[in-house]
């Protein structure tokens, strides 16, 4: 039982941080970059789907308070992942805080964990840009069959029945193959993408503005009622419990800023530069998210997003309420096309880092950590995982995952601003980039509205998470307790391998 709970020592993961030379990740990302990956991981499915989404079922117009609600919450752990990234900066993010602070088990459930949050989100927002790719291919004549761009568990209205999805199975490879080509080259294309999608939801926002037509913002916060979804589910409706569910909807669009502190391991400077990232990315997107919401709530009714402009909320609500810009709405596909590619990119990312970190400290097998001799990535993950995921995206609906990795998310951030909170009491004495301002107040705070949107998501949630949970112990116990190399000696030591500063 000792085992279960050793925690690793700081002084043995800064070794490895410091660790140069071909087995290591390159140090190429500077503050740009980081905030760009930031941004790239955010901006995706939930903006541009799960928008309306939460407007047509639990908000109305308050979703932009939503919206602030699910920022100021990813706030809380913002700051938490900001000051741990900043005092240890390597590849595994909230899974190597936890094997800091809580020990090998915990951390074994949050790596696990992160599988969901960034592997099974890559695969959900793949089968988005699947959607998406078909509807661009329409505007040339084009599509690809039903039965080749949907899983085996979907039909459409004349009972035909999907088959695989190629089109995600097809953008997981080619942003696996970028990121294998180099982190920097990654980070280079992610930028653009960026830019491109950032300049068009800011342009739907200025445009937009101009059609806002009051009364779809009268009241701001609609009268407390429920409401019951095509689907038969009925949810509350209005009033604080109306902006609370929209905010575990939303929140899914947040996602992504913690992916962030993966890349560490690759930041120049990590510590002046990880917060920057972090939170830069964090507080710009809250800013868009809040515009973006106002006006698209204001330009077209509630009554829209409840029937035809549920599955193409913006360009639906362009072309019916806004005369002269159909340009804008055939811009807005393309940006959300580019946003989800950014988003798989960053998840892939992140997945393969922690996977590096893990297989690193033995609990993986040693194949994840493998660096590619010249591009220095860590490729052979980026392989295994692209597989995984293009099974899961080819063969599983989207609705499903999508709540997972809300959850697995929520989880890991609740263990984030706990472990900020022990490290303060264990090691004061560490230097840290960035410290949380009253940070045992933020840390409480971050798990209270964390736990509060789980507690939103509901047991069939709470249940996908324990059962995945169990098949983690599985693996835990039949594999990575037995070849955990937490008692080896640090890199600096006599064996070890020569670290530069
Ligand atoms: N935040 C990411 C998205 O909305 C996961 O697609």
């Amino acid at each position: 039982m000792g085992n279960l709970f050793a925690r690793k020592p700081i002084e043995k993961l800064m070794a490895e941080a410091q660790e140069v030379g071909e087995h290591s990740l390159k140090r190429s990302l500077g503050p740009w970059n980081l905030i760009a990956l930031g941004i790239g991981g955010i901006i995706g499915a939930g903006l541009f789907v799960r928008t309306a989404a939460a407007i047509a079922d639990r908000a109305g117009p308050s979703v932009v308070l939503a919206f602030i609600v699910a920022g100021v919450g990813c706030t809380f752990a913002g700051l938490c992942y900001a000051e741990f990234a900043s005092m240890i900066p390597v590849a595994g993010s909230a899974y190597t805080y936890s094997y800091a602070t809580m020990g090998e088990f915990v951390a074994w459930i949050i790596g696990w964990d992160l599988i969901l949050e960034y592997a099974v989100a890559a695969s959900t927002v793949s089968i988005a840009w699947s959607e998406y790719a078909n509807r661009v291919l329409e505007w040339f004549g084009m599509r690809i069959p039903y039965q080749w761009s949907h899983s085996p568990f979907e039909h459409d209205a004349a009972g035909l029945h999907g088959m695989i999805n190629i089109p995600a199975v097809f953008i997981l490879l080619v942003l696996t193959l970028l990121l294998i080509r180099g982190t920097k080259e990654s980070a280079f294309i992610n930028g653009l993408i960026v830019i491109l999608k950032v300049s068009i939801v800011l342009l739907f926002i200025g445009i937009g503005w101009q059609f806002i037509n009051p009364v779809n913002h009268t009241p701001m916060i609609p009268t407390p009622t429920t409401y019951t979804t095509p689907q038969g589910i009925t949810h509350a409706y209005g009033g604080i419990l109306g902006i609370l569910g929209a905010a575990g909807v939303v929140f899914f669009a947040y996602i992504g800023f913690d992916a962030v502190s993966t890349a560490a391991q690759e930041a120049r400077n990590p510590k002046r530069d990880m917060p920057i990232g972090i939170l830069g990315s964090l507080a710009f997107c809250t800013i868009l998210y809040v515009l973006f919401s106002y006006v698209l709530s204001g330009v077209a009714t509630v009554e829209d997003f409840r029937s035809a402009g549920r599955e193409a909320s913006v360009a639906y609500a362009i072309t019916k309420y806004m005369p002269g810009y159909e340009w804008l709405s055939k811009l807005v596909t393309v940006a959300i096309l580019a946003g989800f590619s950014s988003v798989i990119l960053v998840m892939l990312l992140g997945q393969s880092r922690v996977f590096f970190s893990m297989s690193r400290d033995g609990l993986v097998p040693r194949i994840f950590a493998d660096v590619h001799p010249r591009f220095r990535t860590p490729y052979k993950s980026n392989m295994l995982f692209f597989v995984f995921t293009g099974l899961f995206a080819a063969f599983v609906p989207a609705d499903v995952s999508g709540e997972m990795t809300s959850i697995g998310t929520l989880f890991a951030f609740i263990l984030v601003c706990l472990g900020v909170w022990i490290m303060r009491v264990r090691r004061p004495d560490l230097e840290r980039g960035f410290r949380v301002p009253a940070a045992p107040l933020v840390a409480t705070l971050g798990i209270i509205v964390c736990g509060a949107m789980i507690y939103g998501l509901g047991w069939t949630n709470w249940v996908r998470l324990i059962v995945w949970l169990l098949i983690g112990f599985i693996f835990y116990f039949g594999y990575g307790k037995s070849h955990s190399r937490i008692n080896e000696p640090p890199p600096e030591m006599p064996e070890g391998i020569k670290l530069s500063k």
